[in-house]
């Protein structure tokens, strides 16, 4: 997820002013580098937020149009080079962009071939360079630029400028969004209302395959075949704070409902189905080594960390590798005993974490392969790590971890498969996993459907102070982390607890006042997970049960249930987690508190 912002009017205003402005109220979409271009003085781009591109900003600095870029960085490094906008060898064509072109490797080879240079390691730069090579042939820049268009592969919410024509924008959609502010004498295309609200409540939202072209004085649309698309223009009475959590009351309720959207971030390009495979090009450099290892310990802390156990029983049931799980807080105190046979695999949304960078540092010493599953891309764990896999989840700016644990455990999945093809897992297993993955994103839609059935269940059982959650296999890290949700949010006591080890201790506090939360999808443990329920209603404890569509029997059983759709028992936990995030966020708000900023939390812990 990254920020777009261009501008072009006859109004007078200096581009520069008003795209800077734009930036600051983007900047919740990324914060790895700022850029800014206009005809008139080119482009100045820095590493880091809108400050430091301002102070790079030279005095003189002018335009009247221009389109300016915050990055959430998915290729290639966060550093000046990697930031939009990026220009065409002769510098006349400039593109900002969010999102992935897929085949940007094939692009960039036949360019190359064409004498093309490149002077990112961006996906996005491909795009400027095949507009040239395209404007050799076509008669116009927008043709050019829709050649190039129908040519490309991935997603895109882009705005591209062309020097010889500098008070007209294009914009195109493709899975990224964009949209349109139309002003009276200057016109917007920003990725959302946010920046355009200051001058403009008349909007046009694009739609995926639209192109659009606006100058000083108006806008036109159509889609990539070149035909006309006709669209009223939109009064949005949101506030700018609204616009940017999406019209969502908070970051923590729209980075939920972007799981559908993030699940298909983390598998794009990453799936070959037809052959069971997994495809994870930052593993490739040690592929060889990984298949000589014999073990794998996972570092991680918090949410990361119970990502990490859902991953030790897939790893350990379908690639057959013996997996343990460290707290990266305590790791480098215990003295492990790892070799260069070990692999330490940091799980970290941040990168940052100093615990879990810690571990990995450990590991190292002892000559450990280091990998990583990591959110921000270039962050510290990702530059330290051997290898990795980026989430691509997007900046998740709730304090609460909602849409990167689901991408964490979607990353694991394909590790799974990656290292499982490695070690005997079959083609038919492996493909069976990888239709299941693709089909998680529509499930995840259904369940979030159901959000306004789980607000009243949070306001029923709002009075409570305490709950236990329980779950057994793959769904027993699940229990942790639905505890580990309502705790931190809404601090009252809630507990995490494997439902078998529940008679050794916990259930002495069961009684009328004392819910619980089963997660007890129909699996290799229903079973159990009835028996456990079970124990639970003889001493009076409420019980919500999370289970599978259909499952009548334990509606006859718990208080209250909460379905979710089938899938595999691996993959469980990605659909089982969202009903506890969607209920921890309605509990917190109906008590009235800060949801994406709880007391004494950091959404990064860089120390000890
Ligand atoms: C809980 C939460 C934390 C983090 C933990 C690790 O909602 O957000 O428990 O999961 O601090 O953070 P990262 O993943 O950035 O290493």
């Amino acid at each position: 997820m990254c920020g777009i912002f261009a501008y072009t009017g006859n109004k007078g205003k200096e581009a520069g002013g008003v795209l800077l402005d734009g930036l600051l109220s983007l900047e919740y979409r990324g914060y790895d580098s700022a850029g800014i271009f206009t005809p008139e003085s080119g482009s100045v781009r820095s590493p880091g937020a809108v400050a430091e591109l301002r102070k790079k900003m030279p005095k003189d600095f002018a335009g009247k149009s221009g389109i300016a870029h915050l990055r959430w960085a998915t290729h290639g490094e966060p550093t000046e080079k990697n930031a939009h906008p990026h220009g065409s060898c002769d510098g006349e064509i400039w593109v900002v962009h969010n999102g992935i072109i897929e085949n940007f490797k094939e692009l960039k080879a036949k360019l190359e071939r064409a004498g093309h240079t490149f002077s990112s390691d961006t996906d996005t730069e491909v795009l400027t360079h095949l507009i040239e090579e395209h404007l050799k042939h076509e008669k116009s820049f927008e043709k050019a630029a829709l050649a190039a268009l129908n040519e490309v592969r991935g997603t895109y919410g882009i705005a591209l400028q062309y020097k010889k024509e500098p008070d007209r924008i294009i914009a195109a959609r493709m899975g990224s969004p964009i949209v349109l502010g139309l002003g009276d004498g200057e016109h917007f295309i920003a990725s959302d209302p946010t920046p355009i609200l200051p001058h403009t409540r008349k909007v046009v939202f694009l739609e995926d395959g639209e192109v659009a072209v606006i100058s000083p004085d108006g806008h036109r649309i159509f889609k990539l075949d070149s035909t006309k698309v006709k669209r009223d223009a939109t009064d949005i009475d949101w506030s700018a704070e609204a616009a940017q959590k999406g019209g969502y009351e908070h970051f923590m309720l729209k980075e939920i409902m972007e799981g559908p959207e993030v699940i298909e971030n983390t598998l794009r390009g990453r799936l070959i189905p037809e052959k069971g495979l997994a495809k994870l090009g930052g593993l490739e450099t040690v592929a060889k080594q990984l298949e000589k290892i014999d073990r794998i310990i996972i570092v991680a802390c918090g949410t990361a960390s119970y990502a990490a156990q859902v991953g030790e029983y897939m790893l350990e049931e379908h690639a057959r590798i013996p997996v343990e799980v460290e707290i990266g807080s305590e790791f480098r105190y215990k003295k492990p005993v790892v070799n260069e046979r070990t692999a330490v695999l940091a799980i970290s949304q941040s990168g940052e974490t100093l615990d879990t960078l810690e571990a990995v540092r450990e590991g190292k010493r002892h000559g450990a392969l280091t990998l990583g599953i990591v959110n921000a891309v270039g962050s510290t764990i990702a530059r330290e790590t051997d290898a990795g896999v980026y989430n691509h989840a997007g900046p998740e700016v709730s304090v609460a971890s909602t849409k990167a644990f689901l991408s964490q455990l979607t990353a694991l999945a394909l590790f799974t498969i990656f290292l499982g093809r490695q070690r005997g897992m079959t083609a038919a297993q492996g493909k069976e996993i990888a239709r299941a993955l693709k089909e998680l994103p529509k499930k995840i839609q259904a369940i979030l459907d159901t959000k306004e059935e789980i607000q009243k269940l949070a306001k029923k059982y709002a009075h409570a102070r305490d709950f236990l959650y329980i779950g057994r296999k793959y769904n027993y890290p699940i229990a942790y982390e639905g505890a580990i949700k309502l705790k931190e949010i809404s601090y009252i006591h809630a507990e995490g607890c494997g439902a078998g080890e529940m008679k050794h201790g916990p259930i002495a506090m069961i009684d009328e006042n004392f819910p619980t939360m089963a997660i007890a999808p129909k699996d290799s443990m229903y079973e159990k997970m009835i028996s456990n329920i079970h124990e639970i209603k003889a001493r009076k404890g409420p019980v919500i049960a999370v289970a599978t569509e259909g499952d009548k029997e334990i509606a006859k059983l718990a208080d209250d249930v909460i379905y979710v759709p089938e899938t595999l028992e691996m993959l469980s936990p990605i659909l089982n987690v969202v009903p506890l995030q969607l209920f921890a966020y309605y509990f917190a708000k109906e008590k009235g508190l800060n949801v994406d900023r709880p007391r004494n939390l950091a959404k990064s812990v860089t120390v000890e």
